[in-house]
């Protein structure tokens, strides 16, 4: 949450980091502010709302110094102000800072300055600690130490308690820059004569492609031409410099209207990208190069368990239905956020299994911690390269899809379902599941990139459903086995972005409680495959037909229903099991989007949310 970029180099600042701000606004969207070092003063302007009307702001007082730094926020501590947007300055004038996180411990921090005499504009925890350096920065004034704003920003982090990616500048110091990251995310763009500093890649790429992952408890101190990364114990770190495969143009619409449209037609390459050379030569089985775990080991794990949030933790549960039927081992699967503080019983033999696009969510994050402080091996399946995620699982399997910038996730969904149908056929090919269903399994798979663009083909038949009921107030999402976690997907969706009412249930188990909402006003979305359970499914409808509920049915091919039993049906290819998880996501993820785009929501950055959640 929050994006935060620096920049110290040779050309103007402002512009370069508004273009930035624009490509971080995913995280956050509250406000955004900027300063600019400029004339031996810092040059702050802050705006409530989006980085259009930043911009508008900062084009009345041209910003031409080349020092600066720029955020967008995601409210924690104070409402959405622009008083309490970044960047803040100390009460001296001497210390401007961004920050991307939550300092826990600010009240007590703010106490001990009040009685130094700082004074206080926000009701920001970010705030208070750009005033501890301050306090630190004035007491540095004799200190033989290589660089005042360094020491300084090192010895009020050694106070702070909480989770920060910081930025801070002293109006001293121009063309010098402190970053530091502990539970939020930071990266140093290194450039021909200028440096970077931002919360993720996508602000970075369109001037360089070599970037460093700060890891957490490093602090970097940046010049123009210069950076030296330390520890906050003041341990040299030698830098790991790595270089970015995807472009500026990877994090643009196109022609698209939203990134959300760009990333759900995206969906075969992604796909295509994600499964890329993943397959054995005998083409019976799946293939990972960066699992980090034997074969040997991988047969003797009797039971997984997965932990996500949101649409990453329905992949995970629809892994764990791949995993329990083709390679026969118990699966559990948990809310991230629950699993940190339930302390379950984990059976010995368990191998532990994160996801999440982002790589940054906090509670998936403390998951895996906790998994591995127990002593378990954690794998991880993550979409962005050099997350934290990333970095402290043992092994994992990246999902090459390129950034995902919409907030409502999509094509980093259908890429962890191939995936987990990928992990289920290797472990199944270790166990039971025989060369010639080996085969097919792969055959299947690798025919989804085009049944996923067919399933796309409906598009404009949704988009004329979805003009039909996006005046609804609440709709239900049903599904039965694999395609129940698509029903949880799907009623999550229309929510997130439309704002309307929807709920996941397995159509079976909607009569045990759900069945009280339907009326004329309450729709269904029922999945209806093929299968041996299609009778039980139509039974299911009928049922919701005879209380006046009207019925959106997404069907496979091959299905016929009682005449009159749906009000809308849209048509999906026939496919193996392992696919129709990804197909069927198609459908509900264009319904979801059109029918925001009817009722007029901001799509890409719906109220409340933001992308990647790095607060508890
Ligand atoms: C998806 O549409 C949501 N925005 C949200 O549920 C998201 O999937 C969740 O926050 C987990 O994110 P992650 O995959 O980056 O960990």
């Amino acid at each position: 949450m929050c994006g935060i970029i620096g920049y110290v180099g040779k050309q103007k600042a402002a512009p370069f980091i508004l273009e930035g701000l624009k490509r971080l606004e995913y995280r956050g969207y509250d406000s955004t502010g900027v300063a600019i070092l400029q004339n031996g003063a810092f040059s702050i302007v802050k705006k409530i709302g989006r980085v259009a009307n930043l911009e508008k702001e900062v084009a009345k007082a041209p910003l031409n110094g080349t020092f600066g730094m720029g955020h967008t926020r995601w409210a924690t501590h104070g409402g959405v102000t622009d008083a309490n947007a970044h960047p803040h300055l100390s009460s001296d004038g001497k210390i401007v800072l961004i920050h991307n996180g939550v300092i826990e411990n600010y009240g007590s921090m703010k106490k001990f300055l009040l009685t130094k005499g700082y004074t206080f504009e926000s009701e920001t925890d970010t705030e208070v600690l750009c005033n501890l350096i301050a306090y630190h920065y004035a007491k540095e004034a004799d200190s033989a130490e290589e660089n005042r704003c360094l020491a300084a920003v090192r010895k009020a982090l050694l106070h702070a308690e909480g989770t920060y990616g910081i930025v801070a500048m002293s109006v001293d110091l121009p063309g010098e820059m402190v970053a530091a990251r502990k539970g939020s995310p930071l990266i140093l763009g290194l450039g021909d004569g200028e440096n970077i500093v931002a919360s993720d890649v996508s602000a970075i790429v369109a001037r360089t492609q070599s970037v460093v992952y700060l890891k957490d408890g490093e602090i970097v101190h940046l010049t123009p031409k210069e950076f030296r990364i330390t520890t906050l114990d003041q341990e040299s770190v030698a830098p790991f410099v790595d270089q970015v495969t995807w472009s500026v143009a990877d994090a643009e619409m196109g022609t698209y209207a939203h990134f959300m449209e760009k990333e759900i037609f995206e969906q075969p390459i992604a796909l295509e990208n994600a499964m890329r050379g993943r397959f054995s030569e005998d083409g019976s089985t799946a293939n990972f190069g960066g699992l980090n775990i034997s074969a040997g080991e991988f047969r003797g794990i009797e039971r997984f368990t997965f932990c996500a949030c949101g649409t990453a933790l329905h992949a995970c549960m629809v892994t764990e239905h791949m995993i329990e039927r083709f390679a026969r081992i118990p699966v559990e699967c948990d809310y991230a956020s629950e699993f940190r503080y339930r302390n379950s019983p984990l059976f010995r033999n368990t191998l532990f299994f994160v996801m999440s696009q982002s790589g940054e969510t906090i509670d998936t994050l403390a998951a895996l911690r906790e998994a591995k402080r127990k002593g378990y091996k954690v794998l991880a399946v993550t979409n962005v390269v050099g997350s934290t995620v990333a970095r402290e699982a043992d092994g994992g399997i990246y999902q090459h899809v390129g950034p995902e910038i919409g907030v409502a996730s999509t094509k980093a969904f259908t890429s962890q379902l191939l995936i987990g149908a990928m992990l289920a056929l290797y472990i199944g090919r270790m166990r039971d599941l025989s060369f010639s269903d080996g085969v097919d399994y792969v055959r299947a798979l690798k025919g989804a990139p085009d049944l996923v663009r067919r399933a796309l083909e409906q598009a404009p038949h949704i988009q004329a459903i979805a003009r039909r009921y996006a005046r609804y107030a609440d709709m239900l999402f049903l599904g039965r086995l694999s395609l129940f976690p698509i029903a949880l997907e799907g009623a999550l969706k229309l929510k997130e972005i439309s704002y309307i009412h929807a709920e996941g249930y397995p159509a079976a188990e909607m009569k045990h409680g759900p069945i009280a909402l339907i009326s004329a006003d309450c729709p269904s979305v029922f999945f209806a495959p093929s299968g041996e359970i299609l009778n039980k499914i139509i039974s299911s409808m009928q049922e919701i037909k005879a209380r006046q509920g009207r019925i959106i049915a997404i069907i496979t091919e091959r299905v016929e229903l009682p005449a009159g039993l749906a009000d809308e049906i849209i048509v999906i290819p026939e496919c193996h099991e392992a696919v129709l998880p990804i197909v069927a996501s198609i459908p509900v993820q264009l319904l979801s989007y059109y029918i925001a785009v009817e009722r007029g929501c901001d799509v890409d950055k719906p109220r409340n949310l933001a992308k990647s959640v790095t607060v508890e």
